[in-house]
């Protein structure tokens, strides 16, 4: 189910996507968000920054190559960050790609490339925007949050809030109508000033009425009917996709009870831009076992990777998606088009299930190998017609609790799998099983 209009038959079946954060934060090296963190002024972050931008290794081929090659369907990029500088050649601002040392547009050849190589395209639009003169500076967040009240005053005397919000359905006109199908767009972020307060005072946090959402919703259904919207314009009833950041449900996502369509973010390091000093790198292994959580829930994976300001994937995010395609390269049949398994099947102890409905095969994905290679599954003993592991097809016998084992260990419902005392040696092994 979702609240949207947008189209997620593909969504569901793909489960797998990039997301990119790149912008001239990749230079600071330290967090995406480093303008706001160390309050560095729009003068200072431009002088820095802005001009000197020159990805000179910039090759998006490669970028959708290793996208692909880690099994992923689609991409999602930055194309402004709350920076406020804007990846492709926007008649609305300077602020863009054309008038860094680069000097060129850096979207397109994205675009192009990711769609070569089979990938749907997504725009992220961070509606936050620290650069932008006519956007209300607040005390939440930014680099100006902490000024006193007269100078954030006098800051925002000549601002017009609505002015802004135009700007921004500009800019999402250009990025709808330029770059031909625009299958996602991901919006971020909304925090509205908190109750005691007028919801029109936009130095106090920013909402609907900052961003104008309702206008830029409708903007956004009339010029890309079936795109699918994520849920950060504050707007209760218009979205496709709840969107788990940086943490995984305990089980499939609900919205007033309903389950939804839904997508964790997740870094690779704790940061979105590129970082150079975050030692808090996440194990190839784990990022397997995540993507396996988000589809045993009914949920989609949408994992980042930060360029560097030379335009390249670092060798840790580079080794960590070639990892992540070897297991997917034995493995993808029990990640596309599959989902959580119906409720009468119950996981085995240190297993995760998925399940694909058109086949009717149910995947064990073994996260720890059992101690004397007996897994047991509750509740589907009668249902199994074949079981093999998924990596070379090798088949897994199974039977009915034998009668000496009976009492606490099995019940007449449970299936003994006899699994190869030694565990393969793929990330997380998988059991497919066909049921009748
Ligand atoms: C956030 C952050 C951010 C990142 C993101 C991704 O709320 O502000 O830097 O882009 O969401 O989900």
């Amino acid at each position: 189910m979702s609240m949207g209009k947008g189209d997620t038959s593909w969504f569901v079946q793909d489960r797998f996507g990039l997301f990119i954060h790149w912008g001239l934060y990749a230079q600071g090296a330290r967090h995406e968000w480093l303008m706001a963190n160390e309050k560095i002024s729009v003068e200072e972050y431009e002088r820095r920054y802005f001009k000197r931008f020159y990805p000179d290794l910039y090759n998006p081929e490669l970028w959708a190559k290793a996208a692909s090659n880690a099994g992923m369907k689609y991409f999602v990029v930055t194309t402004k960050h709350h920076e406020g500088f804007c990846l492709w050649d926007s008649q609305f601002t300077d602020y863009k790609a054309t008038n860094t040392a680069i000097g060129k547009d850096l979207l397109t050849p994205m675009v192009n490339a990711f769609r070569n190589e089979g990938l749907r395209t997504g725009f992220y639009y961070s509606v936050i925007d620290w650069h932008h003169p006519e956007n209300f500076i607040d005390n939440r967040f930014g680099p100006y949050r902490e000024l006193p009240a007269e100078e954030m005053a006098k800051m925002n005397a000549g601002r017009t809030q609505a002015k802004y919000a135009e700007y921004m359905r500009n800019q999402v006109r250009e990025l709808l109508t330029r770059f031909g199908k625009v299958d996602v767009m991901w919006f971020d972020f909304s925090y509205p000033p908190p109750k005691e307060f007028p919801a029109d005072d936009f130095s106090k946090g920013k909402g609907r009425l900052a961003w104008e959402s309702e206008k830029l919703y409708a903007m956004v259904r009339e010029l890309m009917p079936s795109v699918i919207v994520d849920d950060r314009l504050d707007l209760p009833d218009a979205w496709d996709i709840k969107t788990p950041e940086q943490w995984q449900p305990r089980e499939w996502y609900t919205h007033e009870g309903q389950r939804v369509v839904w997508e964790a973010c997740q870094t690779l390091s704790g940061s979105w831009g590129y970082h150079r000093d975050e030692m808090t790198w996440r194990s190839s292994d784990e990022l397997i076992r995540t993507l396996i959580d988000c589809v045993s829930k009914g949920g989609n994976l949408l994992l980042n990777v930060g360029p560097t300001g030379r335009g390249e994937f670092d060798e840790r995010a580079l080794s960590r998606l070639e990892d992540i395609g070897e297991w997917m390269k034995r493995h993808q049949r029990s990640i596309y088009g599959c989902t959580q398994a119906p409720d009468e099947f119950k996981a085995p102890e240190n297993c995760k299930l998925t399940y694909n409905p058109q086949t009717k095969r149910l995947y064990v994905h073994v996260f720890a190998w059992p101690a004397y290679g007996t897994l047991y599954l509750d509740g589907i003993s009668d249902r199994v017609e074949y079981a093999q592991l998924l990596h070379d097809a090798s088949e897994v016998k199974f039977e009915m609790p034998p009668a000496w084992q009976g009492g606490t260990q099995s019940s007449a419902n449970t299936l003994n799998l006899r699994l190869p005392a030694n565990e393969p040696k793929v990330a997380v092994p998988v059991i497919e099983l066909f049921l009748k």
